[in-house]
């Protein structure tokens, strides 16, 4: 596949319009395969290049649709999301942003589908390390600092998944019942500070529905809130297959339809423009954001990108694995002292013991959409053997295979009689984390267990060493002797192990979300029980609920520990004009130099409205020299301690008593200074009493009063059993036709997991088996629409409607439909094609 050359003019895109068919406006408004837009040849309109993001440029070799993981062009394959929102250093993801900006240009990307900045709402979702944070203003800084990484490159964005896309078992079909100020406070906001502060030239809608309406047809969300109220300026897109209907969706501000290819919403486009239900300054609204677009791209967003320096970027994707690495706990084990000794026996007493297979073959990037096909990688046994670390090594377990091996749990531990120190280097493998799926628990697969409980058990020192992109259990915490969270650490993520587990490098990185000790404690009370998702707990999400309710959590938000240690001292804290200003002392007492995650929190007045205990208002990373203290200034606008007001539908600053607390973690507080705020409002509540009762603090389990929170009756889930547009797949299995629909669409990926898990033990089968899984376990949370708007025209929109009409009983209305020609308008590609000539 090339990309034409730009070939736009730099004629007003409005002046363009006027000189389109009407076909070719609903052409161009969708996609001409999973990752082209359509481009007018007559009227010089060049097609967008578009691809994945966001942790390297996921450019594919060969087009196999949406879903397709063919293998990509190679790119720097950075640490994914999560990490790097650990080093809690925003000017490393604008520097990471910027090197994939570079990459994206050399390779004649116009638009990267990157960031995505939804809240982890649960622990559980299969997606969590595609994302920041379970906190806004961390997801906030570090996607706006993502955005203006890749547009400082001429490269456009597309943030995503816009809105409240929290889950991936009902992705396609859910509805994520969240309250309006929730919404505000949480789920909006992030994306509110990213369009303000960064721009971003386009926006993804999610798959899923927002109280009741699919994000790709929500006027409010897509225009009244997104354009009207943020002022943004650029284009939306549908997530891939996102689409509801598609008229719908262009009257709400959704420009363009991905993958595209459906001729039922390219008729629709046109038989609504013909009978006036789409009006026509809405549809070439749509087509002038499409040719701005392309305009834009094609001048290069700011100025033309950067040449590519693989090593530097090679060398950057390992400094933020580094830094983004928290020690969660350490007993003083850490670092290891592991200098090569020539003449020491790797089997003699007291030796280093490493386990576990994740240690040659390293898990350092997720599965699904982000998959990167890096040209190199480093594992810890690469980094460990080119610094001649001696060791004796057994791989203990098969991360693709969840079962215990025996012969390799009996060898792991008949090794660790010799050892003093063992490395346990496990984790989530790909079978249990991924795109497409959610986890239904914490719990790391049970050879793992079995096998940690027992080198724990023969009396050595256990470290273990995680991968893994979201929260897990941590088997016999209490009894490990260190743990390192590598989250997902990019393609030399093994290097960074090595360096900070011998102490070249001093842990520095700090949890961005919870970690409870199992999903039972998770702060969202509804997850992934039904298509209807309730986000009852409201504002108290992570830590604002966990700190109210004092749950005994495994880390608190914010927690990561140092191989130095640090001292907070001599908080001052101003009111200036309409800014609060803190500034406070942090000294390394210890003997290494290292660096310090410093948060400021601010704790709720006790007024009448409901809020959590206290919220994040800033935060800095400080890099001080062993013995040195240095002095921080940190500062957030007055108005963000405001809360988003029901009645008003608008922030509101409430007077009272405020704290400043400067912290090491949510559950570490050093330093508080009072803040008293007299410039807002009088405490009032916008709810009713009983709201305001069952609110006080988290609720335990969804309460009555959720329905008088959100301001109607609660929805309840509708799923038939049938085969439906709206229906899982997966959930239309009492009837035959649904089992006998979702075998065939689920055979063929199943064959190609089959084959894959059928193949020799080797890094090949590792990869296979990774992508056709992603495929397979996400089929059937597939609804019959989103597969006709996610195939290219592949599964006729006609076809779906029919299945789903034979399968509810209307068998003539169904066969009819079955049987008919859909109405296809002249817009074929090839046919404009011709038309050009
Ligand atoms: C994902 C998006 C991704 C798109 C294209 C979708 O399934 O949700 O994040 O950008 O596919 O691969």
């Amino acid at each position: 596949m090339t990309t034409p050359a730009p070939t736009v003019t730099a004629r007003p895109a409005a002046d363009i319009v006027a000189q389109f068919t009407l076909d070719e406006k609903a052409l161009l408004l969708e996609g001409v395969d999973a990752w082209n837009t359509n481009g007018v040849e007559r009227l010089g309109i060049r097609r967008l290049f578009l691809t994945d993001g966001p942790h390297g440029v996921r450019k594919v070799r060969q087009n196999l649709g949406a879903f397709g993981l063919a293998e990509a062009e190679p790119s720097t394959a950075f640490p994914t999301s999560t990490t790097l929102a650990k080093t809690w250093d925003p000017e490393l993801a604008y520097a990471v942003a910027a090197a994939i900006g570079r990459e994206s240009a050399a390779l004649g990307v116009d638009v990267l589908l990157a960031p995505g900045v939804n809240l982890m709402r649960s622990p559980l979702c299969g997606r969590n390390f595609e994302y920041f944070s379970e906190d806004p203003l961390v997801s906030g800084v570090f996607g706006s600092a993502f955005v203006q990484g890749v547009q400082s490159e001429g490269v456009a964005t597309s943030v995503k998944h816009f809105a409240a896309n929290s889950n991936e078992d009902y992705r396609f079909v859910g509805d994520s019942v969240v309250d309006e100020r929730a919404l505000r406070e949480l789920y909006l906001r992030a994306f509110e500070r990213i369009v303000k502060e960064a721009a971003p030239a386009t926006v993804m809608c999610a798959y899923n529905k927002l109280n009741g309406t699919f994000c790709s047809d929500d006027r409010d969300l897509l225009t009244g809130i997104l354009r009207e109220e943020w002022g943004f300026d650029g284009l939306v897109m549908t997530d891939w297959g996102a689409t509801n209907d598609r008229v719908a969706g262009i009257i709400a501000g959704c420009d363009l339809d991905m993958p595209g290819q459906v001729a039922h919403n390219r008729a629709s486009i046109v038989a609504a423009a013909q009978d006036g239900s789409l009006p026509t300054e809405l549809l070439d609204q749509a087509v002038t954001r499409v040719l701005e677009l392309v305009q834009q791209c094609s001048h290069g967003l700011i100025h033309p990108a950067g040449p590519v320096d693989p090593q530097a970027h090679a060398e950057l994707a390992t400094r933020v694995a580094v830094e983004g690495a928290v020690l969660l706990a350490n007993d003083g084990t850490l670092p290891i002292d592991a200098i090569p000794q020539q003449n020491q026996r790797a089997d003699a007493a007291g030796g280093l013991l490493v386990v576990g297979e994740q240690f040659e073959r390293m898990r350092y990037q997720g599965a699904g959409s982000s998959l990167i096909s890096p040209p190199e990688t480093t594992s810890p046994k690469d980094a460990f053997d080119r610094r001649g670390i001696r060791y004796s090594y057994a791989r203990g377990y098969r991360s693709l295979d969840l079962t215990p091996d025996a012969d390799l749990e009996r060898e792991a531990l008949a090794a660790a009689a010799y050892a003093d120190t063992v490395l346990f280097f496990g984790g989530l493998g790909d079978l249990e984390e991924s795109e497409g799926f959610d986890r239904t628990t914490m719990a790391i697969a049970p050879a793992q267990v079995r096998l940690l409980e027992r080198l724990v058990g023969t009396g050595a020192k256990v470290v273990f060493v995680v991968s893994a992109g979201a929260p897990i259990e941590i088997p016999r915490a209490g009894e490990l002797a260190a743990v390192l969270l590598l989250s997902l650490p990019g393609m030399h993520g093994g290097e960074a192990a090595a360096r900070l587990l011998l102490g070249e490098a001093n842990p520095s990185g700090k949890l961005t979300e919870s970690w409870p000790r199992s999903a039972a404690d998770q702060s969202a009370l509804d997850y992934n029980t039904s298509e209807v998702a309730r986000y009852a707990e409201s504002i108290y999400v992570g830590y604002r609920s966990h700190d109210a309710t004092g749950t005994d959590l495994a880390h608190a938000f914010g927690h990561g520990l140092s191989y130095t240690s640090f001292v907070y001292r001599d908080l001052d804290v101003q009111l200036d004009g309409d800014q609060v200003r803190a500034s406070l002392t942090i000294e390394n007492t210890g003997t290494r130099d290292g660096a310090e995650v410093v948060q400021l929190y601010v704790r709720n007045n006790r007024g009448r409205v409901f809020k959590a205990d206290k919220e994040l208002r800033a935060f800095a990373k400080l890099r001080i020299a062993a013995g040195a203290a240095e002095r921080v200034d940190l500062a957030f606008a007055l108005a963000d301690l405001s809360y988003w007001d029901v009645a008003e539908h608008d922030w509101v600053l409430e007077n009272g008593d405020y704290e400043v607390i400067a912290a090491a973690s949510a559950a570490d507080i050093r330093l508080t200074a009072p803040l008293t705020v007299t410039q807002g409002r009088e405490s009032r509540s916008p709810y009713s009493p009983a709201v305001d009762r069952a609110y006080a603090t988290p609720p335990t389990g969804v309460p009555a009063e959720f329905a008088d929170l959100l301001g109607r009756p609660v929805p309840s889930p509708t799923s038939t059993g049938r085969l439906g547009m709206e229906t899982r797949l997966g959930d239309a299995q009492g009837t035959w036709l649904g089992r006998v629909f979702l075998r065939t669409v689920v055979g063929r990926v199943q064959k190609d997991l089959d084959s894959a898990l059928a193949l020799p033990d080797s890094l090949e089968r590792d990869a296979k088996v990774k992508s056709s899984n992603f495929v397979a376990r996400m089929m059937p949370s597939m609804s019959l629409r989103a597969m006709a708007m996610a195939s290219s025209g592949g599964f006729a929109h006609h076809i779906a409607q029919a299945l789903a009409d034979l399968d509810n009983g209307h068998r003539i209305r169904g066969i009819r439909r079955m049987l008919a020609r859909p109405s296809t308008p002249r817009t074929a590609t090839a046919r404009t094609d011709q038309e050009t000539r």
